[in-house]
């Protein structure tokens, strides 16, 4: 504690570093049109305060040097109550400054509101859940989880709600933020301007595996999408070898059919994150763990000591694992 208030303002300085990094991506590198506006009027907020704290703080430094009381001076300075000019300065500077802050928000808000739904405009459910996102497209039958696919250049209409309780998404390069409320489904739009992957947070306390709730807008060239479509709206691949199959029957018929997907088998489940192409994503469990066998074998055997308090409440018996992992790696 002793050393903590020793340096508290390093301790300080470090804590707003960490907490900032990622939520001022928007302002250093901008991903959308949207957050290049909102980088533009938080940049000329910040310089209009900083340039009135200087003049402040510079004037308080001047006149706290230059006119203390000295010793011997038992006069009364002179008073300027009631000085008509000065009055008149001190109220028409901050009713301009305020016009002006007031002009540039309103031409940012009109900047980014949400352009008129167009048939090219892709739509897209998210859904929020304890602790990870589904994302649906209902004009293109595809249902997947954790990673957000886009094409560049295009506006996406997102109608957002939630399963639980109330989670907030946020990709801070491509968009503010926006609560996913239970029943009460919102809308918000994003647009990426190059392709590329850009990390995202639920940003609403929702439960113990808050932190682990990630997402990811992954964004494609047009051509890109048009592929990652055709192969989304495949069923999932067939088991080939002996391992695969046993694999697929443990899952379909298994307690793993009874919250998950896998569209042209018997599992159908809709409480966890669709596995129809599990291994198209490069990131599973709220978008909080690389996709590989070394992870997965791990989630099976036990998901709690990854995630504790994740509702997959289960640990896939050691005998079952190997044909299960064959099999999901079948999910492309
Ligand atoms: Cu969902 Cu925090």
């Amino acid at each position: 504690m002793k050393l903590m208030k020793r340096h508290f303002w390093l301790v300080l300085l470090g804590l707003g570093l960490s907490g900032c990094g990622p939520a001022t991506s928007f302002l250093t590198n901008p991903g959308s049109s949207i957050t290049n506006h909102q980088s533009n009027l938080y940049l000329i907020t910040l310089v209009m305060g900083a340039v009135i704290f200087l003049i402040v703080e510079g004037g308080i430094i001047i006149v706290i040097t230059r006119f203390r009381r000295r010793k011997d001076d038992l006069a009364e300075p002179k008073q300027t109550h009631g000085n008509v000019p000065l009055e008149i300065i001190w109220t028409a500077i901050p009713v301009l400054l305020v016009i002006t802050l007031f002009v540039f928000t309103v031409s940012t808000m009109n900047a980014i509101a949400a352009p008129q739904p167009s048939g090219s405009d892709v739509n897209v459910n998210v859904v929020g859940h304890q602790w990870w996102w589904e994302f649906s497209y209902p004009d293109l039958k595809i249902t997947t989880a954790d990673e957000l696919v886009i094409p560049v250049g295009t506006p996406i209409q997102i109608n957002l709600t939630s399963a639980d309780v109330v989670h907030s998404f946020w990709v801070p390069q491509l968009a503010g933020k926006t609560d996913a409320v239970p029943g009460q489904p919102n809308k918000m739009w994003i647009t990426a301007d190059q392709p590329g992957t850009y990390e995202g947070q639920c940003s609403e306390f929702c439960g113990i595996e808050h932190a682990l709730m990630r997402q990811k807008v992954i964004v494609l060239s047009q051509a890109d999408f048009q592929a990652w479509v055709a192969r989304q709206q495949q069923p999932a691949a067939a088991p080939q070898t002996d391992l695969e199959t046993q694999g697929q029957k443990l899952v379909a018929s298994g307690v793993c059919a009874a919250c998950h997907t896998i569209d042209g088998t018997t599992a159908k489940g809709k409480i966890g994150p669709n596995l129809t192409h599990l291994y198209s994503r490069s990131t599973f469990a709220g978008a909080a763990f690389p996709l590989n066998d070394t992870n997965l074998t791990s989630w099976l055997r036990s998901n709690q000591s990854m995630k504790p308090g994740n509702l997959m409440a289960i640990t896939v018996p050691e005998a079952q694992v190997a044909q299960i992992i064959a099999y999901l790696k079948t999910l492309k």
